[in-house]
Order: C-alpha cells, then structure tokens, then sequence
C-alpha cells in the first residue's frame, strides 16, 4: 500500500517534490489561437451501476460482469433495472445517479470522482473475507460537452483509472496510480460525448480503510499546440562544481497532433553558443508520449536553469521549434545528490546518491560497500520524504543509494524491471567516482547492504532471496511476504484448480515465503512497528517463524505502538548498529554450512547460492531445489549436489568464500566432475536419459534453447535490452500500439519505437524486445520454426510436448498473447486476435499492474471478458526448449 499515513501519501509527496515549474514556449501558436476554441466541460450528472466483486489485480483480465451483458457500451443507464452481484442485498444492483460538480477553465475541465455504496455491509465482509472484501468493482456513465462547432482534441488525464470508454474509443491501462505520465489524447465531436468509467476499488493504492470509496478523477485539457513537453517529466541530474554529476539527462514528449512527429534534435542555449545535445531522429505516433534522452557531459558553467530547444517536423510540413527550460539543483560532491543513469531498457533514471564521509580515518584507496535503499509505495526517491530516511546516519561509512524503480511505485514492486533499474544504479557508483574525480573512499562492488520498507522491504525480500550471494546484510522494515499475503486473492472468480495454480505458478518467483532457504546464511535484520495497519506485522513475524524453521535465526525488532512509519524508520537504534555490523564485517558468516539448499522460481534474476547458478528448470511448472551436503574426499573438497527440476546448473568460481567445490557429484552418480578453474564456463545438463553430463563449450546457448532474459513468465518481455519494439500489423491496429506505449510508459518509465508491419523486420534486428499486435492472419510466422503455437486460417494450434496437435477453432472474441524467441536472449510478445474484441483483450495482458500472474502464453474467447482467466480455453507455460509444459491447461 502506499506507505506513510496518510493513504494518498503520492498526492502528499508529490505537491513536495520541489521542482520549480520550468518554462515552456512553443514558437508555433499564437496567442489568438486559444480564442478560437469553445470550451469544453464535464456535466455534473453521472449515473453509477455497481457494487460487483474483484479479485486483487484481477481486472487485467477483464472479469468484467457487465461485459456477461453485452458490455457497458451496449448498456443503456436506467433502462435494465436488476444486474446480479454477491455483494449486495438481494444479490442485485442497479442504476443510480450521483453529482460530481467539475471545475472548468477556458481550456480544461476536471471533475473528481468519489463512490461508495453506504447500503453494503462492508464490516461484515471485511470480518469474514478481510482486506479482499474492501475491493469492487462498477461503471461510471457520464457525459462532457464539447462547446465547439468541429472536433476538438483533448488530453485526458485519468487519475486512479485503469479503463474507460470515450465514445467508442476504449482505453485500458489509464492512470491506475496518478502518475500522469502518459495522459490520453482523444478526440472530442461538438455537442455532448459520452464517458464510461470503469471503477476499480484496489486496496494497494487506497487503502484498507472503511468504509471503501473509490476515488479517480478525470481532466480533459484541450490540446492547443501539435506537441507538448511536461516539465514534470525532466529528470535532470545535480550541479557539482559547476557540472552535471552524471551526463544524462530526459525530458517527455508528446504528439498531439493528427500525424507522426519527428523530433530532430535537442540543442542547449548556453550564453554564447548551443550545443546540441540529442539527435538521433524519434517518431512519434498520433498521441504517443516518448521520452527523449539528452546527453549533457559536454556542458559547463550553469547557473540556476539551464535552456533548451527542441526541433521538430510534422508530417509533410518544416521543421519547427520548442523552447523549454529546467531549473538546476547546485550541491556538492560529498551531499546526498541526484545521479542519472540510462537503464538496460535505453531510457534515463535516476538515483539519490550519497557519498561516503571521508571525514575520519577512511584511508584513500579503502572502499566501503553500499547501502542500498528500497523505498516504498508512493514515494518519489528524489522527495523529501526518501531524502531525509537517513539524516541520522550521516557516519555511516557506506555509499547510501536511493533508487527510483522509475515510478513512485518501483514499476513492478522492484521485482523484473525495477531490480534491472537497481543494477544499473549500482553499476552507476564507480562511473561517479571517475567522473567527479572523488578522492575520498571507493566502492566495494561484489557485494551489497540491502534496506528498504514497505514496498521496499518486499524489494529487500526479493532481493536477498533472488541474489543470497551478494548481500551482505538484508534490512527489511514494515515488508510484506508476498503480493498475495499482502491483500488476498478471494473474490477471484472461480476457477478450475489448474488455471488457479498457472497464474500462481506465474507469480511463485515473488512469494518470499516459499524462498527463506535461500536466506539461510545471509545477515538479517527484521523491524515492524507492532501497530502497523498498512503492512500488518503478521508478514515479519511469518517469515520470522519461517526462517527459523529454514535454520537461520533473525533479529526482530517489533517496535510496540508503532505504526508504518515514522521519522527515523530506516535509522532507529537496532537498524544502524545491524548496518555497522554487516559494514565492520563482524555479521558476516565466514563459512559454507555442512548442508544447505537453493529453492529455485522460474527467474533470470536469480542469482547464485554458495556459487551455484541454475541456468535451465526441466519444466517451468513448478519450482527447483537443490540440495547440496558438503565434504572432503582425500582432502579434497567435495559437493554431494541432489536436484529437483534442475536441467541445467554451473558454478561461478569467483565470488565465494575459501571452501568452494573442486568437484561435485551430481544426483546418484557414482563419478564426481572436476570443477576447477580449468573448467570454466562449463555447465551441467541432466539429458532427458536422467544422467548428467558436463558440457564444456557454451554452443547450447542458440535459439531453440530458453536461457537468460527470457527466463521467467510473461513478465519476462520486459526484460528489454532497448526500447520496446511496437509492431502494428493493420493501420486500425495503430491506436492499440499507441496504447501499450502509453502503459509501458505510465507503468515503467518505459520507451516504446512504434513500428508498421511493413518494418518488422528491421524491428527484429533493433535491441529491444518486440510486440507484435495484429488480427487474422497478419501475425508473422515465428522466428523459431517449431515454435508450438501456430494460427491458422480456422484453427490456433497448439503442439505439446510430446508432439500431439491441440486445435482450438476461431471464434469471434477469441485472443491470445504468448512469448515467442529472438536471437540474443530476446523476447517477442505476440498479442493476437481474431478480431478487434479479441485483440484488444489479448492486449490488457501485456503487463502493467503487478500481481495479475500471466504465464508464457494465454488463449482467450468470447466469455474470458466476464469470466477473467476462469474461462480461458488454454494457457500455460515454455519449458527450456521451447515446448508447451506438461501441466499447461489445454481443451
Ligand atoms: C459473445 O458474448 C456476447 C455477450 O457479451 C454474446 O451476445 C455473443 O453472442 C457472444 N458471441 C459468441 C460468438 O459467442
Ligand atoms: C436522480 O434520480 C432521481 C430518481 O430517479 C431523480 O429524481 C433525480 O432528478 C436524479 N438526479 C439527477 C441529478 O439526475
Ligand atoms: C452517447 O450515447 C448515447 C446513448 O446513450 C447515444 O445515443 C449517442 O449517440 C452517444 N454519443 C456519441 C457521441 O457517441
Ligand atoms: C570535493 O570537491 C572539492 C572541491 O572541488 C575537492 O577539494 C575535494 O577533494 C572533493 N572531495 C573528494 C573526496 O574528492
Ligand atoms: C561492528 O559493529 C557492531 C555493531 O555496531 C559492534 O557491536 C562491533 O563492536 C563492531 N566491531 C568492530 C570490529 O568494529
Ligand atoms: C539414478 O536415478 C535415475 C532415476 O532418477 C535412474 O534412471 C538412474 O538409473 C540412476 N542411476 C544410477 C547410477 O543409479
Ligand atoms: C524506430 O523505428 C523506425 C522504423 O519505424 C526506425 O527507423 C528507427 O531507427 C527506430 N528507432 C530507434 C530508436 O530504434
């Protein structure tokens, strides 16, 4: 949940955030242009049809109950009066009315909306289904009247809503958490318009509180100007000395024009020359938002703002002009200051950095390790908030780095890409030393101090259960134990077993409560204020009691009458000496346990236990283990290693402590393997024959073999090593491109290049991760040959395993989303439909919220857009050469 008291803790931090409004001016308007517009302007009557029940995060898969009713845009407010839902009296609802008085400008108009339903019994529920029965769901119909004689566009803004219809444009993804990253640009026909809101009442992002209302807003701006840039989109690093501390800079933009958008280039205006600071051309489709990366190094002497121009070409027209400006933020070398970066994915973060002091005693060429910040839910790591969680500890002799995860809410809760946005933060440390010629303490790379709360605290989590050889302390204060212990997955629609466990399957690499063997050995501070009521301290305290029974006993400070958070959370008494403990070395533990074992999720960001990586699962159907008993065989050191579900495993020499293996033996093999330095880069493969056999060359690393980035579920896609490659395969495809460019934008900070069909291949050859959106038969054929899924002109069909063809006959309504294998570790994302309704279902799968558990491929039809995953006619997941697993569901 959001963390702090407040439950809107974002909307409190974020009016902090201390950016003072930059400038923009656009050379292309006049000032007359904006009388020429009617107004625009939300009616204060809505009507309302609800409460119905939603599981945690399940509205990403439709579960819609009115879509049982031929959907909410065939629904007329008023006209049917009875609907059926579970959670009201009678087990019906129906239409009502309510008044939301909006606020309008010349050029804006917003309204908020704020609903309960007083006839529930939410108490009751709450007593018998907890937290779950806090969330519901309904629509919204209301109507906003364009005042114009012609067509006006207009931006939306959709605050706390995760799908809508404007007239017949349909929108999924929104503005589930406020970011207002990537508004909507849509357009208006004079006279009234009608708006359908879906509410999604979700106890993560508004809390646990009764009784439950749901609050979203909406603001429609007319769009005035062909492109614009949002000031609050910059990430600028800080001024040291007169210089940027790190080269990168970003700023968003925005096509709101009818046509595709060239951005040129972007120069600085500096006193007596400019410079130019991007220009690689990037294209922008009707209404898609990118964010364009500038490049500062060269760049001196600033003072309080720093002024830029940006060129660009509509269309068939010129080029034109943009002027913007961002204010700088001066400081020095040794304060806590903000560093820019460029994640795996190409586009700018950002991190707070703090230096080491160098005041006492630090000799110049020791190094001292970091102390690595998780934060939690709703909270901006360049706020005051993150800014000040370690004023108390300003001797810690550590390099303190505050990640963003590049949302306030860590993107996907610091698990795919907001880890990915940690390594590249991490990796960013020693560039700073060189760049700001730092002469004070370096930086201890092997190893990391994890801490974080909340949100974070489940970071800290993951990270020490993904990563136990490259902790050297975990502190996890107010953590939860998993998405699914946080807020409960009843309400759910009912499904059978096998699909219920494909999605939990799907999301087993997040459940820290199945992963404390992986813990046992790494340094661990627990701490939870005993009044918390956002994270109850049920979580500490379970994986506490877990812990122990996994072999590893764990400090817990439960602080009496405290609650979620305070001032001081990350710096009380008991979390700085646990800090100077890992730091001075003297919480470490020095050897390799007698015997241990590695639980192994179906992850790439699993790392190595004791020096053991497991590169390949057998079947990505359930978890691995491996068991190792340590011993010495004429004085040799030996490992008894057994497997469960391991196919392929390696060990990373390097980085261990004295006692690692000179040789294993594998399962009941009665020979053991030389695994010295001379056998590096050799790994281990259990053969279908169930014997092991070492391979020395790396040669299995080709495109019929699953390893690397694409390990994992569905989820996977988003571990792109570029922008996301959009493919459109018809042009009445482009908004639903422009769409999933939009989330992957508001959700993950993320950059998307939009491509048609016609450059397919060319986006295949680009570095990032492709998606591949079209109907019929326009999909193309796989890069792998023997891919599995193939769509035909009557029939998807679907080849298991063991080489039988499964046909599912086309129907209207049906869609399908599945993961198909590039070159290089790279992932395709072919989202498919039979038709428009079945593409844009298949599309709500291509992630944004977490928890929602899509596996490697899904099959949807007609019903799955009320029945959600329960009525979905075939899913499941790739094993290590690309074929359907054996407990896939399949008719
Ligand atoms: C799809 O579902 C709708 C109800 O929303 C129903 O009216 C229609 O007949 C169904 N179509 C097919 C092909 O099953
Ligand atoms: C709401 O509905 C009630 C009952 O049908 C009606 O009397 C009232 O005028 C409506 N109010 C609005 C604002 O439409
Ligand atoms: C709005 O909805 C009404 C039916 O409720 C329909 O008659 C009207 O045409 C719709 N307006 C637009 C602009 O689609
Ligand atoms: C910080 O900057 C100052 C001024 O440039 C410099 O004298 C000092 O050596 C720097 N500190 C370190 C630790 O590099
Ligand atoms: C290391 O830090 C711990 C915790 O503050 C302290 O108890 C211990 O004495 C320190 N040890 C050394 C060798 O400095
Ligand atoms: C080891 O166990 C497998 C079954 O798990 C069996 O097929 C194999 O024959 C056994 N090998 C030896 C050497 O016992
Ligand atoms: C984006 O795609 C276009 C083709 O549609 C291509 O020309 C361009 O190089 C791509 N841009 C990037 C940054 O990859």
């Amino acid at each position: 949940m959001r963390h702090g008291h407040c439950w809107n803790l974002l909307l409190c931090v974020t009016l902090h955030l201390g950016y003072v409004a930059a400038g923009i001016s656009q050379g292309v308007l006049s000032a007359d242009d904006t009388l020429h517009h009617g107004p625009i302007a939300f009616l204060s009557s809505w009507d309302v049809l609800g409460p119905f029940r939603v599981g945690t995060r399940e509205a990403v898969w439709g579960a819609d109950p009115i879509e049982f009713h031929g959907g909410i845009q065939s629904l007329i407010s008023n006209e049917e009066p009875l609907y059926h839902s579970p959670l009201t009296r009678g087990a019906n609802v129906h239409w009502s009315n309510r008044t939301f008085i909006p606020i309008d400008t010349k050029t804006s108009t917003s309204v908020e909306l704020v609903v309960d339903f007083p006839e529930v019994d939410w108490q009751f529920a709450q007593n018998v289904y907890g937290w779950s029965a806090l969330q519901f769901q309904g629509w919204l119909k209301g109507r906003i009247w364009n005042a114009d004689t012609g067509v006006q566009k207009v931006v939306l803004y959709p605050d706390n809503i995760l799908e809508l219809w404007v007239n017949e444009h349909h929108v999924f993804g929104g503005d589930f958490y406020g970011f207002q990253r990537a508004p909507v640009v849509v357009d208006l026909p004079p006279g009234l318009n009608n708006i359908s809101v879906r509410l999604i009442r979700d106890v993560r992002s508004m809390g646990g509180t009764l009784p439950p209302v749901v609050r979203a807003s909406l603001r429609a701006d007319l769009a005035l100007v062909p492109i614009d840039i949002s000031p609050q989109s910059l990430v600028m690093p800080d001024v040291v000395g007169g210089r940027f501390c790190s080269p990168l800079g970003s700023i968003t933009v925005r096509n709101q024009a009818d046509s595709w958008i060239e951005v040129r280039q972007v120069s600085a205006v500096l006193a007596e020359h400019s410079v130019v600071v991007a220009s690689d051309a990037i294209r922008l489709g009707p209404g898609q938002s990118r964010p364009v990366k500038v490049s500062l190094g060269s760049i001196e002497g600033m003072q309080e703002a720093i002024h830029f121009e940006l060129q660009y070409s509509l269309a068939a027209s010129g080029s034109s002009q943009v002027a913007f400006s961002a204010p700088l933020h001066h400081t020095t070398n040794s304060s806590l200051q903000k560093i820019t970066f460029l994640h795996p994915s190409g586009v700018v973060s950002y991190a707070m950095l703090r230096p080491p002091p160098t005041t006492h005693g630090a000799a110049k060429d020791s190094v001292v390790p970091v102390l690595l910040m998780l934060h939690g839910a709703g909270v901006e790591a360049d706020g005051s908030l993150a800014r000040h969680m370690f004023d108390a500890a300003h001797a810690l002799p550590a390099w303190i780095l505050t990640p963003s995860g590049m949302t306030p809410w860590s993107s996907d809760d610091w698990h795919i890409w907001g880890f990915a946005d940690v390594e590249a933060a991490l990796l960013t440390v020693p560039k700073w030393i060189q760049d700001a010629a730092w002469a004070g303490p370096g930086v201890m790379a092997e190893k990391v101090l994890v801490a974080g709360h909340s949100n974070g605290g489940q970071g800290t989590w993951f990270f020490a259960t993904h990563q136990p050889d490259r902790v050297l302390g975990a502190a996890a204060a107010s953590g939860y134990s998993s998405i699914e212990n946080y807020v409960p997955y009843a309400f759910w629609d009912e499904a059978d077993p096998l699909r219920t466990g494909i999605l939990q399957t799907a999301r087993s690499s997040f459940r820290h409560e199945l992963l404390t063997d992986n813990l046992v050995g790494v340094p661990i501070f627990q701490q939870h204020g005993s009044e918390d009521d956002n994270v109850p301290a049920y979580h500490s305290r379970l994986l506490n009691t877990l812990l122990a029974e996994a072999g590893q006993l764990v400090d817990y400070s439960e602080t009496p009458g405290r609650g979620h958070w305070f001032t001081g959370t990350m710096t009380t008494p008991a979390m700085l000496d646990f800090y100077l403990g890992c730091l001075n070395g003297s919480s470490s533990v020095s050897s390799i346990p007698a015997q241990f074992s590695f639980v192994v999720p179906n992850s790439h960001e699993l790392g190595s236990k004791y020096g053991i990586v497991i590169d390949q699962l057998t079947t990505p159907d359930r978890m691995g283990r491996v068991t190792v008993t340590t011993s010495m065989h004429d004085s040799i050191p030996r490992w008894h290693v057994t497997t469960e579900n391991i196919r392929r495993l390696h060990f990373e020499t390097a980085t261990q402590l004295g006692d690692t293996p000179w040789e294993v033996v594998l399962g009941n093999m009665s020979d053991s393997f030389d695994v010295g330095v001379a056998t590096k880069g050799s790994s281990f493969v259990k053969l279908e024959t169930n014997v092991w056999a070492q391979e020395i060359a790396p040669e299995w690393t080709n495109i019929g073999q699953r390893y690397g980035r694409q390990r994992g579920s569905l989820d996977s896609i988003v571990r792109s090593a570029g922008p996301f490659e959009i493919v459109y395969c018809s042009e009445k495809d482009l908004p639903l491109a422009i769409q999933t460019s939009r989330n992957f934008l508001q959700y993950f900070g993320a950059d998307s290049n939009i491509s048609h069909r016609s450059r397919y291949e060319d986006a295949l050859k680009r570095e990032g991760n492709v998606i591949t959106l079209g109907t019929g038969a326009s999909i193309p054929p796989p890069y792998l040959p023997s891919f599995p899924i193939q769509i035909g002109a009557e029939w998807l069909s679907l080849k298991t395993k063991d080489s039988n063809t499964v046909s599912i006959p086309l129907t209207p309504g049906m869609g399908g989303i599945w993961l198909r294998p590039l070159p290089e570790q790279r992932l395709e994302l072919v989202v498919w439909g039979y038709d428009e309704v079945g593409l844009r279902q298949a599309a709500r799968l291509i992630p944004t919220l977490t928890g929602a558990g899509q596996p490697d491929f899904v099959v949807l039809n007609n019903e799955t857009r009320w029945k959600g995953h329960s009525a979905a006619p075939a899913m499941g997941f790739f094993d290590y050469e690309w074929r359907i697993s054996p407990a896939s569901f399949l008719p």
